[in-house]
Order: structure tokens, then C-alpha cells, then sequence
């Protein structure tokens, strides 16, 4: 057994807090990649990520916050910025690094609690949140929030992709536009909530979802 293995045999949370999600679902985020894809795992960016790029949306130094096995990172690596993906799922950082390897495509991927995010001691003119920030509960939000505050330089800009409660079959853990107002509502300015699609191998075609564009003041 490699030393890893053991590490993770002996405490798979590797020592942090599980999150609401993995109490909920009674396994760590890792399980979700060991066996085949995960269900978001569209092996590709988020379209809506895509769009958002070739707006010009993305600059500076980005941060991707829950990055899975890094295909969103990728994407803005493949733009030419420089790039942080966290996680805290080995299993998907491995993955994300191979997917950088096979692509020749420079991309830093970390494991890193994204609801202790000011224990990275960096800031980001851009930070990516696709299909996080919806896993976690009311009482984490203000938590990830903070953390997100930290490292999201004054005047940067944070983008979260979710699911949302409007529309027809929506995603697990849909959220409220009023939700993500409140959430944000100290540090920040929103500048848009948009309607948007968020897809998954079960929603190949997209479950309802909201891309936030935040501005940290
Ligand atoms: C729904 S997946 C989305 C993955 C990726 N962003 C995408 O769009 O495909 C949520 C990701 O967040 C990660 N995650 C959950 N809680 C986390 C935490 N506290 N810190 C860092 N990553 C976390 C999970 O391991 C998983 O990779």
C-alpha cells in the first residue's frame, strides 16, 4: 500500500472537518472519482465557462475553487493565465494533472480545503467557482465566503456557476438568486446573476443553473 493510500485508509477527510455534503452522503469527495467519472464530470469545461472566457470575462491570476479532475482550470490555462485549482480530492487532482500532462498545459492543482481558503496566503485578480458553492449549507456559506474574500484581490472578480431552483428538473442542491444575494451581501457587489445551463452526465443538455458575477469591493 503507498503511503498515501494509508494516509487516506486511516483518515480519508486527511485530517479537516467533513463537509456537509460528504455527512450527508456518508463519503468523502474523493470516492466520487475512483470509480469512473463522476456525475459532473463532463470531460470538458462548463460551456457557460466557455462563453464567459470568450467574453473576455477571465484575467489575471484565476483561482478554481473545487476544480475536480481540472477541466474548467484547463480551459483557462489553455487562455494563456496563470492557474490554481483546489481541491480536496486527490483522486481528482491526480486526474487533472494527468489531463494537464496529455495536453501540455501549465496549471497548478493543490489540495486545499476551500472553506479555509485564507490558509493559501495568495489572492487572485479571478476566482471560478463551478458547482461548489451549491454543495455546501447555510451554515458553511458564510465560512467559504470569508475564505473566498481573502483571496480574491479588491476589485477581482469571482464567478459562481450553479444549479438553481427555477426551471424545470433542476440539479441537486438548488439554490436561490435570493440565496446568492444574501451570501454575498458584505465585501461584495454583485453585478450579475444570469440564468444559465449547468451540465452533467445525468443533464447532458443542462439543468437549470445561475452564473453570479461578483465583484469583491
Ligand atoms: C460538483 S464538483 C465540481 C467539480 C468541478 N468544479 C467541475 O465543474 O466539474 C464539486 C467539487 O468540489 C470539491 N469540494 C467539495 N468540498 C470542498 C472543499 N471543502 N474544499 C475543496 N474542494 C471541495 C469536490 O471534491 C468536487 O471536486
Amino acid at each position: 500500500m503507498s503511503e498515501r493510500s494509508k494516509t487516506l485508509a486511516d483518515d480519508p477527510y486527511g485530517g479537516r472537518r467533513p463537509t456537509s455534503h460528504e455527512r450527508q452522503s456518508g463519503e468523502p469527495w474523493d470516492a466520487s472519482y475512483q470509480d469512473g467519472p463522476a456525475p459532473w464530470d463532463i470531460d470538458g469545461p462548463q460551456p457557460a465557462l466557455v462563453r464567459l472566457a470568450s467574453r473576455g470575462g477571465l484575467a489575471g491570476t484565476v483561482l478554481d475553487a473545487g476544480c475536480g479532475s481540472g477541466d474548467n482550470t484547463l480551459h483557462v490555462a489553455s487562455l494563456g493565465l496563470r492557474v490554481l485549482g483546489v481541491d480536496v480530492a486527490e483522486t481528482a487532482l491526480e486526474q487533472a494533472r494527468a489531463k494537464a500532462r496529455e495536453r501540455g498545459l501549465e496549471a497548478e492543482f493543490a489540495v486545499a480545503d476551500a472553506l479555509r481558503l485564507g490558509d493559501l496566503g495568495r489572492e487572485f485578480d479571478t476566482v471560478l467557482d463551478s458547482g461548489l458553492f451549491h454543495t455546501f449549507d447555510g451554515e458553511e456559506r458564510p465560512e467559504y465566503v470569508s475564505g473566498l474574500a481573502s483571496v480574491t484581490a479588491h476589485g477581482g472578480t469571482l464567478y459562481v456557476l450553479c444549479f438553481s431552483d427555477e426551471g424545470p428538473e433542476p440539479g441537486p442542491h438548488p439554490v436561490s438568486r435570493e440565496e446568492l444575494t444574501a451570501a454575498f451581501s458584505s465585501g461584495w457587489s454583485i453585478a450579475a446573476i444570469e440564468p444559465e445551463r449547468v451540465l452533467t452526465r445525468r443533464h447532458p443538455d443542462g439543468a437549470p443553473g445561475w452564473l453570479a458575477t461578483i465583484k469583491r469591493i
